[in-house]
């Protein structure tokens, strides 16, 4: 599996247009409530589940691979700190939603060129909890976490709160980080074009110090201005900055020396007019009228002296009728000669629906979605009858070490493909 060979790059089929179909009728009703119980016509998903979603964090691994080479601690913050962001850039402009993974549902992915191996596994339904662990080939790092998706939806805006630790261990200098995503909105789901905003304040601990990285995804505003920026520094123990972390992250990130970043700003702040950024999304739910995503230059102006420290890969040219995927995500559901016979059986890649939407087929698609979720609440019921408790298979409920919070742990395992007493769940 994995291994050195060329991944896909293109899916079976173009995605299926979304123009003819109403939300309003089904969103009207459910103003302020969770999405998780509605559901949405099939079209307005995209043909990974959550699980795969989460595995794209590992697209910009490199980054991680950069950290634990660096010798001075500060430069090792600043490439987790580009890959905490790199992580969620593969959110851009993608407005599909994942299928929600089945409980016992699991996913792997081995990739020797970037050399990590990861494994998740859909630990909880009600509320949906996903738990992932990946590591190192060499033994450089682990890293590993806990997902809940919180959504809420706010009249025209769909907003994504991915409550859950993320930890990651670079076991060679016996650093660990933890951090938690930022918020992702998609706005106008009921009329309008559909794009996406993050936004939040995302702290990024040295647990070994209590040194820590601020980084703040910025809120559009009125105007836009700050669409997409991120703006953060790293700190001390004594909070001293000792530099400052710039960029956008559908783009770039950069990282400059705190003194010549703010005499920059002053410079450029003189004739600015000062207005609130932090309009709260309710606000903007008020009226009737799409939320137009704000016409800005996708660039971010560079402080001179600045170091580069990541850059986002161009999408493949035919992305944009394959769900906006990255060369990454297009990759995902790939089997490859030979792999049938060593995943274990719960995972992603042989679930139906998703397979028949990949393949544009969207009815076999829909009709499969549903006998598997209708198999998922009769086995639920026949656990119920005979009391049993479901067990997770590869991750235990248990504390984060370094922050004390619940988190899901990996019990190791998995790689040695024992699949015996797997559930049934396709
Ligand atoms: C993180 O913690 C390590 C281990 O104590 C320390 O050597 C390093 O200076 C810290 N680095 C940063 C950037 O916080
Ligand atoms: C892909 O991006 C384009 C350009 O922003 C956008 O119009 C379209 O809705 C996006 N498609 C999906 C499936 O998110
Ligand atoms: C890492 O921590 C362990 C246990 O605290 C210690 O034995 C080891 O010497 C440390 N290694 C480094 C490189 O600091």
């Amino acid at each position: 599996a994995g291994g050195e060979e060329e991944t896909e790059t293109s899916l079976p089929a173009p995605m299926f247009s979304r123009n003819t179909i109403s939300v309003f009728s089904i969103l009207k009703k459910c103003i302020g409530q969770e999405l998780s119980k509605i559901t949405m016509p099939i079209v307005f998903n995209e043909p990974l589940s959550f699980l795969q979603r989460i595995t794209e964090y590992m697209e910009h691994t490199y980054l991680i691979n950069r950290a634990c080479s660096l010798s001075d601690s500060t430069e090792r913050m600043q490439a987790v700190a580009a890959f905490a962001v790199s992580a969620v850039a593969s959110q851009w402009e993608r407005t599909g939603k994942p299928f929600n993974p089945l409980l016992g549902e699991t996913y792997e992915l081995i990739r020797e060129e970037q050399g990590f191996r990861l494994v998740s596994e859909q630990v909880s339904h009600h509320p949906p909890v996903s738990a992932f662990h990946a590591e190192s080939l060499v033994g450089d790092f682990v890293f590993h976490g806990s997902i809940y998706p919180k959504l809420k939806f706010w009249g025209k805006s769909v907003e994504a709160e991915p409550k859950g630790t993320i930890t990651l261990e670079l076991l060679k200098h016996n650093e660990t980080y933890t951090w938690t995503n930022p918020t992702c909105c998609v706005h106008n789901i009921i009329l309008g074009k559909l794009w996406i905003e993050q936004y939040g304040t995302v702290e990024i601990l040295n647990h070994s110090t209590g040194d820590k990285c601020v980084l703040n995804f910025k809120p559009c505003g009125m105007f836009g201005k700050e669409l997409h920026t991120v703006e953060g520094y790293i700190q001390d123990k004594s909070k001293k900055k000792l530099c400052v972390i710039y960029g956008k992250w559908t783009e770039c990130m950069w990282s400059v020396d705190p003194q010549v970043y703010e005499s920059q700003k002053k410079s450029e702040k003189k004739g600015d007019v000062h207005f609130d950024r932090n309009k709260p999304e309710v606000d903007r739910a008020v009226n009737d009228d799409a939320d137009d995503m704000p016409d800005v230059q996708e660039t971010v102006s560079v402080v001179p002296g600045s170091t580069l420290l990541w850059r986002i890969d161009p999408r493949p040219a035919h992305s944009s009728t394959m769900y906006n995927f990255t060369n990454f995500a297009m990759s995902l559901n790939e089997l490859e000669p030979g792999m049938e016979g060593i995943l274990a059986p719960t995972d992603c890649r042989f679930r139906p629906d998703i397979k028949a939407m990949e393949n544009g087929n969207m009815d076999e698609a829909s009709q499969e979605k549903e006998r598997l979720e209708e198999k998922q609440r009769a086995a639920r019921k026949e656990r119920a009858k005979s009391n049993q408790e479901w067990s997770t298979r590869w991750f235990q409920s248990g504390t984060n070490p370094y922050t004390g919070s619940q988190d899901w742990i990996y019990s190791g395992g998995y790689f040695n493909r024992n699949y015996r007493n797997l559930p049934d769940i396709y």
